[in-house]
């Protein structure tokens, strides 16, 4: 099998989806690997590295397409991709087909078998090749926001730590999934007063138990948001229902309640956002101002640290590109039914019924 990695081409995109080290593991299992001449480079790899591990560097990215039967990414194909994608080629990286009718097209058009991470299963149902994203989501978010918070950048001024003798900040987060609990974390870490939301007990039990009380766990409902976040220096949106746009949890009117130069940094923007004032911002343009407020709503965030991203993509995405190396596609979608459920286009169709219907296709 000839594994292509071709260089990603979205815009802000620092991330590769094979490191040296896996290259070596792809190549000790009986793989053959094609990389694009540097396409490791802003996640710190350099081609000679790729080359050490036993890949072949080349340096067009037709060349790749062309002669590889396994194309391994991390963002969907761009447009300026469709055309060199092959007739029956295998495609594994994130897809979000549901927010691309022209790519499913395109998948279908050439027969490709694609395999989405984001739908692929661990054995208790969770979604491994998301997971390490949102944790890096969930830790960048407070850095970001404790530097949006600074005066020069328009920010209320307020460190988060404190110092003796003063009030720290505030840090309020809805949501206590992964990005979620992750925020927690380096929030607490800063020695912010942190304050957790969310609908699920059993999440605010865990975060309960660990911080001992350092942390306050509130049910999320229209009371206690409109409370706290009214009193929040930085608002962290950490929210998700699988499969569905995020529920818009804070009113434009809890915004306007907000004190001047507070931030609010919205991860879930991907999924549509949980604040009613919130808009996807760029990595060129990461903020803007409403009511006084800063808000930043980048959908990509783990490109800001391109080799942190790229490990914990990697190591999660490790298993499932070792058995498909090793036993071929085809036995180990059937082997391992989880991986199964990453396949959202085979034969020409859309196969995963949520996206086949979020696109009103046939599944
Ligand atoms: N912007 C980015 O770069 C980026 C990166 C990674 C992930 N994400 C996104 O971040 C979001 C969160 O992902 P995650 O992995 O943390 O999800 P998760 O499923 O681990 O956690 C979501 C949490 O939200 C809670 N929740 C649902 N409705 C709620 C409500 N009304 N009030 C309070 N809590 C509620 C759930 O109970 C759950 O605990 C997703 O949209 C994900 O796609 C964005």
């Amino acid at each position: 099998m000839t594994i292509g990695v071709p260089k990603e081409i979205k815009i802000g995109e620092t991330r590769v989806s094979l490191t040296p080290n896996l290259c070596r593991r792809v190549i000790a299992l009986g793989g053959d690997v094609l990389f694009e001449k540097g396409a490791g480079r802003s996640a710190g790899f350099t081609d000679d590295e790729y080359k050490a591990a036993g890949a072949t560097v080349v340096a067009s990215a037709a060349r790749v397409w062309k002669e590889s039967d396994f194309i391994l990414k991390v963002k969907e194909p761009q447009a300026g991709e469709f055309a060199l994608m092959q007739e029956g080629q295998t495609l594994f990286t994130y897809l979000h087909l549901a927010a691309c009718p022209e790519l499913a097209k395109e998948l279908c058009r050439k027969n490709i078998l694609g395999i989405a991470y984001e739908t692929v299963e661990g054995a208790d149902g969770s979604f491994p090749l998301l997971k390490p994203m949102s944790q890096v989501a969930g830790r960048l978010s407070i850095q970001i926001g404790a530097y949006r918070l600074q005066s020069q950048l328009g920010g209320s001024g307020v460190l988060l730590g404190g110092i003796p003798g003063s009030m720290p900040g505030h840090v309020v987060v809805i949501g206590a999934g992964n990005s979620g609990a992750h925020a927690v974390q380096m929030a607490v870490g800063m020695g912010a007063r942190v304050t957790v939301l969310d609908l699920d007990t059993r999440k605010l039990e865990a975060l309960d138990q660990e911080y001992r009380g350092r942390v306050v766990t509130l049910m999320s409902n229209p009371a206690n948001i409109a409370s706290e976040v009214a009193d929040a220096d930085l608002l962290i949106g950490a929210v998700l229902i699988p499969a569905a746009r995020a529920p818009i949890v804070v009113s434009r009117k809890v915004v306007r309640q907000m004190r001047p130069g507070s931030v609010i940094v919205d991860i879930a923007i991907d999924q549509g956002g949980c604040v009613e004032t919130i808009r996807p911002t760029s990595h060129e343009e990461p903020t803007y101002e409403e009511h006084g407020v800063i808000h930043y709503a980048v959908p990509n965030m783990p490109a800001l640290v391109g080799r942190t991203s790229t490990m914990g993509l990697t190591q999660a995405t490790e298993p499932f590109i070792a058995l498909m190396v090793q036993k071929g596609v085809e036995r180990a979608l059937v082997e391992h039914p989880g991986l199964g459920r990453g396949v959202n286009t085979r034969g020409g169709r859309i196969t995963y019924d949520a996206v086949a219907l979020a696109l009103g296709f046939e599944a």
